[in-house]
């Protein structure tokens, strides 16, 4: 973490912070956030930043959306709280019938509510043991599902989350992702085959885990902080013929790809997949927590108590959802797309000036940035990169890393070109002190 160098009120909240607060949190740097609008906030201090955060990729219509607001407020005056557990209200019927509409493919689906997308998880797993009646999972190296003991089971980017917790879910095995910077198999795309989405029939299930015996596949559609890693076209597509072929559900975690940030609601519909499971958390509600977990009519179907959630889906939570919903699909989801192919435009140009930046990758605004050393040995710069992301941070602009040594950028949906411009300026000076700094 950034030392501190003033004595300020945000030093005063971060001490009375490491007094209190569980010090297991992950924080890069010391930002006491007080007050946000769109993608700026302030801290403590009154400073100001441009925050290409979005909170984790959460306030995906910024941060106090007016119409957000007004739902949540107008929502807090008539009903907080009921449990959708053992009651019915309307804010989360009609946004189960929204949800409902916009799983992909051809057959409506039924929505599961929970608070985060670990919650999410943890019901798609449930979900997929309870249909098939098989123990096994299949996941992803560098993948994050979150950190409750199945989710974990599955997460797989950080030795420092699982380090002490064990044992995990028995049974659950690792592949490699897709990616196609750092193929583990050393070869080249597209006459590679996919060799390593093949490695399931190829070697796994041949040698170590009874394709009969799994469950569900769980996947990220875009791979989120194991380092924005956007996996080829046909990949996912090739990872569900095989699932499909075996009678293994896919479960696609778009906890982070998903409401609108790669320009499309799921960031599956760019690859053209249906998957049997979808979650998504984050981004669905601007900031109010909410984890759903869909699938098709013909697959949720569990008997009552099976499972539920007491908190999930409040009314609150839901009726943001449905603003957020709604300003996604008038503009902000296009929004994305078009901001997110001028950002990749800008991020290549970077790319070209610095030898240290190996790769740039992304879909809408999901974009990360690769530091290395040296282009031959693609040798991981991961002190550079935490360099980066705390000199962004004393000049006023909020990043965050992702994967060993990347950055990312998650800005809200409402960004302008503007924004990423005053944001790339930010950036483009910091580069040109690493640069001096090598
Ligand atoms: C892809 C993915 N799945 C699941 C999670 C866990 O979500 P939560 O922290 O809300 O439990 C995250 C969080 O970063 C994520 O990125």
């Amino acid at each position: 973490m950034a030392k501190i160098t003033t004595v300020s009120k945000s030093k005063s909240w971060v001490d009375r912070d490491s007094k209190v607060i569980s010090p297991s949190y992950t924080r890069s740097y010391p930002a006491v956030i007080v007050r946000g609008k769109g993608v700026k906030v302030w801290d403590a201090d009154g400073k100001e930043y441009l925050d290409f955060s979005a909170g984790i990729a959460v306030t995906s219509t910024g941060h106090c959306h007016p119409q957000v607001v007004r739902a949540i407020q107008k929502q807090t005056g008539e009903l907080i709280h009921m449990s959708g557990t053992d009651f019915y209200y309307p804010s989360q019927i009609v946004l189960a019938e929204k949800l409902s509409g916009l799983f992909p493919g051809k057959e409506k689906a039924k929505v599961f509510f929970g608070n985060s997308g670990a919650e999410a998880n943890e019901a798609g797993m449930k979900l997929a043991r309870f249909k098939t009646r098989r123990p096994r999972f299949i996941s992803f190296m560098g993948s994050f599902h979150g950190r409750t003991f199945g989710a974990l089971s599955l997460t797989n980017s950080r030795a420092v989350q699982r380090n002490g917790f064990g044992p995990l879910l028995p049974q659950v095995s690792h592949i490699h992702y897709a990616n196609c910077y750092r193929c583990p198999f050393n070869l080249k795309h597209p006459s590679c085959d996919l060799a390593c989405a093949n490695y399931l029939e190829d070697e796994l299930f041949r040698t170590t885990v009874p394709a009969e015996e799994v469950a569900a596949i769980v996947v990220e559609a875009i791979q989120g902080e194991g380092g924005y890693v956007v996996p080829p076209v046909e990949w996912l597509g090739r990872i569900h013929k095989i699932a499909k072929k075996y009678g293994i559900l896919l479960m696609v975690d778009e906890v982070q790809s998903g409401m609108g940030r790669t320009g499309k609601m799921f960031a599956v519909e760019h690859f053209r997949v249906t998957p049997d499971i979808i979650t998504a958390a984050k981004g669905i509600a601007s900031g109010m927590p909410l984890g759903v977990m869909l699938a098709p009519k013909s697959l949720m179907t569990w008997p009552s108590g099976a499972h539920a959630s007491t908190f999930g889906g409040n009314p609150v939570s839901c009726e943001a959802a449905l603003a957020t919903i709604k300003l996604l699909e008038e503009s902000l989801m296009k929004n994305a797309e078009t901001q997110g192919r001028y950002l990749m435009t800008q991020l290549k140009k970077l790319q070209q000036e610095y030898e240290f930046i190996g790769d740039v990758r992304g879909l809408g605004l999901m974009a990360g940035m690769e530091f290395i050393t040296d282009r031959q040995t693609k040798k991981r710069a991961a002190k550079l990169r935490d360099f980066v992301v705390n000199e962004c941070y004393k000049a006023g602009l909020l990043i965050l890393g992702c994967g060993p040594n990347s950055l990312r950028f998650c800005p809200a949906l409402t960004v302008t070109s503007e924004e990423i411009d005053q944001g790339l300026d930010i950036l483009r000076q910091v580069l040109k002190k690493a640069a001096k700094k090598q």
